[in-house]
């Protein structure tokens, strides 16, 4: 293992940030990451995946530790289901393609999602009428306390709405090691409803998908309103989209009965944020190096040399107009890491 000091991150966050890291270490093994988080030389440790989540500020004191462990192994199968562990560091949209190609059935929805599979599990990944929850079936990970090697179970993960376990009580406490799946082999649940789905599939005449077919549709609905976090630095949703309680969503829905939204409970709505923001006249508005997607309201660009501070600002503004137009609070979805 290899410590890096006064390490630039840009490669490691797709937001393209240039911010450093004091120290940077990458680990492949599960041996390497128990033994570097039990160095007590670096008291401040900060974990890294696919970094497609998080918006770093410019020069962060702690060491950094790439998890990248690498490998899938089928652990089980019969005729319906296929039990499939996947290692952290293994990106999340090669692992999907890996899944059609074995047409193993789940993650067809949740395909193009940026990032790794060991960190998809701390905000439950979800697109297009899909989580990760709906394949989980559990994890491994080492608890940082101790450095032994645990398995949470999908209920100990808690999982919610862009939520788990690991961002609330078990938040800084663990390093997910691996993701173990429950696939479909055949008779695959086809997840069509979404509207953009359904057009899509439409538009190439398609009227009974397979798991492919779902897969190219997401893919070609991604690539029409998503930038591509290599060609502009992003971090997918940088807001979440705001539930309010009844109240609130009557009073709205009155003032905008042309806004979209979704009913999550009797007693609670979804509101989409990207609606929001682009009401506030922000959507493809540009501010020096940080930006808005012209496509997509929800999702914020860094140009070319924003710096975390830049994104950090645009992200307040927004948040105070959306404020001040709706009375509605909006908030990041994505990790800050100052
Ligand atoms: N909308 C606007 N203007 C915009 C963006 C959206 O009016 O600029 C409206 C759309 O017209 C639509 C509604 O808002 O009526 C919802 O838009 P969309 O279907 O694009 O989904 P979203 O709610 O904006 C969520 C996820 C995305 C995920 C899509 C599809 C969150 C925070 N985001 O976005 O996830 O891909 O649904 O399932 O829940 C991500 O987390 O990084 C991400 C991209």
């Amino acid at each position: 293992m290899i410590i890096y000091d006064h390490f630039s991150l840009k490669n490691y966050n797709t937001f393209g940030i240039d911010a450093t890291a004091r120290h940077f270490v990458e680990v492949t093994t599960i041996e390497e990451l128990q033994d570097i988080l039990n160095n007590k030389e670096y008291p401040r440790k900060i974990l890294i995946g696919g970094g497609s989540n998080m918006l770093l500020t410019d020069y962060i004191d702690a060491l950094f530790i790439h998890v990248n462990l690498k490998g899938k192994q089928l652990l089980s199968q019969d005729n319906d289901t296929a039990i499939v562990k996947v290692m952290a560091g293994e990106n999340w949209h090669d692992m999907v393609m890996w899944t059609l190609e074995n047409d193993f059935g789940g993650l067809e929805n949740m395909s193009l999602i940026p990032g790794n599979t060991g960190t998809a599990p701390i905000q439950n990944i979800g697109a297009y009428g899909v989580e990760l929850k709906d394949c989980f079936v559990s994890c491994e990970a080492v608890r940082i306390e101790d450095q032994q090697l645990v398995t949470l179970s999908k209920e100990e993960c808690k999982f919610g709405y862009r939520d788990s376990y690991f961002k609330n009580e078990g938040k800084d406490k663990y390093v997910i090691t691996s993701v173990t799946f429950s696939f479909t082999k055949n008779n695959h649940k086809i997840n069509s409803g979404y509207g953009a789905i359904e057009n899509q599939l439409e538009k190439e005449n398609i009227l009974n998908p397979t798991i492919k077919d779902i897969s190219n549709a997401v893919i070609a609905i991604r690539q029409s309103k998503l930038p591509d976090p290599k060609e502009l630095g992003n971090s997918g949703s940088f807001f979440k989209n705001p539930i309010v309680n009844k109240e609130i969503f009557k009073e709205f829905n009155l003032k905008y009965p042309e806004a979209p939204f979704y009913k999550v409970s009797d007693e609670l709505y979804k509101i989409p944020a990207g609606w929001l923001i682009e009401q506030c006249g922000f959507k493809g508005k540009r501010f020096g190096d940080a930006g808005v997607h012209k496509n997509q309201a929800l999702v914020l660009v860094n140009y070319d040399n924003a710096t975390g501070k830049d994104i950090l600002d645009l992200a307040a503004k927004i948040i105070a107009e959306v404020k001040s137009k709706f009375n509605i609070e909006i908030s990041p979805e994505v990790n800050l890491i100052k």
